[in-house]
């Protein structure tokens, strides 16, 4: 179960490197397109944040409710902008995916 917990870890941080990754490189270019890999990635981290929770239980490890509370609303934000984004095709969308998902990732770390 504990290695179970550290494969989930890794797709997890797999999934936030996906989305942070992606906004950075395009970044570099003019026009940043809101796409639907940050969809998919937003539903990795749906998944793998699930599946943390259910082994952290297991395990008999604190499970802190209000924090998951705030990082699932923060990740279903994250899904729902970035599907918007993809229709309208407007910039708002592409920063607000990347502001949504910074904040989630402060939540993770520095919330105990
Ligand atoms: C955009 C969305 C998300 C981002 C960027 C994100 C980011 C992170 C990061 C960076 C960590 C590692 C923190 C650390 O170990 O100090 C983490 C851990 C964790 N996340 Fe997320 N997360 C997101 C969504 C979710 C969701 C939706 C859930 C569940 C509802 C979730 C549940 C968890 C749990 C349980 C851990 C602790 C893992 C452990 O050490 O056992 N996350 N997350």
């Amino acid at each position: 179960m504990e290695t179970l917990r550290y494969v989930l870890l890794v797709f997890h941080l797999f999934g936030f490197a996906a989305i942070m990754g992606g906004l950075f490189y395009q970044l570099r270019g003019k026009d940043p397109v809101t796409g639907g890999y940050m969809v998919s990635s937003a539903v990795v981290q749906l998944v793998t944040g699930a599946g943390l929770i259910w082994t952290r239980a297991t395990l008999d490890l604190p499970i802190p409710h209000a924090k998951m509370g705030v990082k699932l609303a923060l990740d279903v934000l994250v899904a729902v902008v970035a599907l918007v984004g993809m229709r309208n095709k407007q910039a708002w969308a592409f920063y607000g995916v990347g502001v949504l998902t910074a904040a989630a990732t402060v939540v993770a770390v520095a919330w105990k």
